[in-house]
């Protein structure tokens, strides 16, 4: 934990709007993808200034893949073009990636560069960016159950602290404040176990314009907050 309890220490953030922020523009969807994507190194950036230990991006669902393939080839493309550069950018500002969900249905190329993207960043102290892609909550805990069974840990063995640490993101502390763009007030199938004593924040702003003066607001409103976990 951050020794401030006023600064969230984990932030997952549902990035939702990409498409009405092109539509607004009579934009193809992609280009909201685009100015997406772009926003993130952004919004790194000012959460890594605030002292946030991790932050977690929800960037592609495991139900995304039930829209239009040209859109979803766009997004694949947008990972795939960004991944090598991006972690370097990472790599200089100390920030160590990991990715969550799944990656046996991306190319085994992109599969080799997100690797080697968590692989050379692995030591970086700063701040955990967590890239959710190809996530979804409900998949992970079917799976962690998987492997317990595999695992043939004993009835008695199971508690809620081995549990998580079957989830994609064991070691990450849950999200003290989970915060979604874009308007919907959902959480879409995203950490849906850890999300359990979360602050929840829905903001209309569309993703790509979610900047520092959002973040600020965001962070105001969690410090007002009363956190009680079932406590008096
Ligand atoms: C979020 O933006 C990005 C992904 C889900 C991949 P959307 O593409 O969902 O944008 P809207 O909700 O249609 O505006
Ligand atoms: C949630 O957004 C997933 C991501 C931001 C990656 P969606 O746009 O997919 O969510 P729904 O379909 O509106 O619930
Ligand atoms: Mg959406």
């Amino acid at each position: 934990m951050s020794g401030d309890s006023s600064l969230p220490c984990h932030v997952a953030i549902i990035m939702d709007g990409n498409g009405r922020w092109a539509r607004q523009r009579r934009l193809p969807r992609i280009a909201g993808h685009r100015a997406g994507a772009k926003n993130i190194r952004r919004v790194v950036k000012a959460f890594a200034n605030y002292g946030v230990k991790y932050l977690t991006l929800f960037a592609f669902s495991t139900e995304n893949w039930s829209r239009p393939q040209k859109e979803i080839h766009g997004l694949v493309r947008l990972l795939s073009n960004s991944i090598d550069e991006e972690a370097k950018a990472l790599h200089k500002a100390n920030i160590k990636l990991r990715h969550i969900g799944k990656l046996d249905r991306l190319s085994v190329e992109l599969r080799r560069r997100v690797k080697s993207a968590t692989e050379l960043t692995k030591d970086n102290t700063r701040m955990t960016l967590c890239l959710a892609f190809d996530y979804g909550s409900r998949s992970e805990i079917v799976d962690a159950v998987r492997c317990i069974k595999e695992g043939n840990v004993s009835p008695e063995g199971i508690n809620e602290t081995i549990f998580s640490s079957y989830l994609g993101t064991a070691d990450i502390p849950d999200p003290d404040l989970i915060i979604r763009t874009g308007g919907e007030i959902r959480l879409s199938n995203f950490l849906l176990w850890q999300a359990a004593y979360s602050e929840l924040y829905f903001t209309p702003v569309l993703w790509p314009d979610f900047n520092k003066k959002e973040i600020e607001k965001a962070l105001l409103d969690y410090r007002q907050r009363q956190r009680r976990f079932g406590n008096l």
